[in-house]
């Protein structure tokens, strides 16, 4: 039983480190061992340097899940997806601050099509940008790595980030979930959840070597870990 202190953080598996030719059952593992919703990570070759998928796959996600879905839309122009990305099944939809040129109009069309907004930061973004509008927002996403690839290092410059957001989150009553995403393992998902995070985007570290379950249960109890800490703290 997570304690008190950890029982509302959420791992979130990215689904761009499963197996594609095998993505129902990754996801079925994934939520025996304690997913509470996925990532999907959207690419489009203009803003990061690689591609993914679209809402097809999501909407093929969305068949053999209930769970939340987190579409962490990299792409220029988001504005031209909320719509289809929704209607695919996002629950949630995550742009990048530095991708809108009218932040506040995207965050409000997100939730005019009934989803939840998200922002996501890039590592050199200050979280300062969010703190204006943060109530046309349910979450910030805290990038620790240059977005664009599963696998990478985290970049610890992220975890004043993650605290800075998390203390706005509780100026505005603790509404606004706070996501850390990029190289989280159970080594840097513990310092992220002492640092405030919310919510953990795991891909590597979940799906590495297939031994899904195991991997998710060793993150939980690393963030747990780091969320006692954080409780502890003076
Ligand atoms: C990076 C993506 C991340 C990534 C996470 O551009 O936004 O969600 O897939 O993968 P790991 O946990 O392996 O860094
Ligand atoms: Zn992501």
């Amino acid at each position: 039983m997570p304690s008190s202190a950890s029982r509302n953080l959420r791992l979130a598996p990215s689904l761009l480190s499963a197996d594609f030719a095998d993505l129902g059952n990754a996801i079925r593992r994934a939520e025996e061992g304690g997913a509470a919703g996925f990532h999907l990570d959207v690419m489009d070759g203009h803003f990061v340097p690689n591609l993914s998928f679209g809402p097809a796959l999501v909407s093929a996600v969305r068949r053999v899940t209930r769970r939340p879905l987190d579409i962490h839309l990299m792409v220029e122009h988001p504005e031209r997806f909320l719509e289809a990305f929704r209607r695919a099944g996002g629950d949630r939809l995550t742009f990048h601050l530095e991708a809108a040129s009218d932040p506040v109009a995207v965050a409000r069309s997100i939730r005019a099509l009934g989803a939840e907004a998200g922002v996501a930061l890039r590592p050199e973004t200050p979280v300062a940008r969010a703190g204006p509008w943060l109530s046309e927002l349910d979450a910030i996403l805290v990038m620790t790595v240059n977005p664009g690839f599963s696998g990478q290092t985290f970049l610890p410059g992220g975890l004043d980030k993650i605290s800075e957001a998390r203390a706005l989150s509780d100026r505005a009553g603790g509404r606004v979930d706070i996501g850390v995403d990029g190289g989280v393992t159970s080594e840097t998902g513990r310092w992220a959840a002492r640092s405030g995070a919310t919510f953990f985007v795991c891909g590597n570290a979940a799906f590495d070597g297939g031994q899904i379950e195991a991997n998710l249960n060793r993150l939980r109890a690393a963030i747990d870990q780091g969320a006692e800490e954080r409780h502890a703290l003076p």
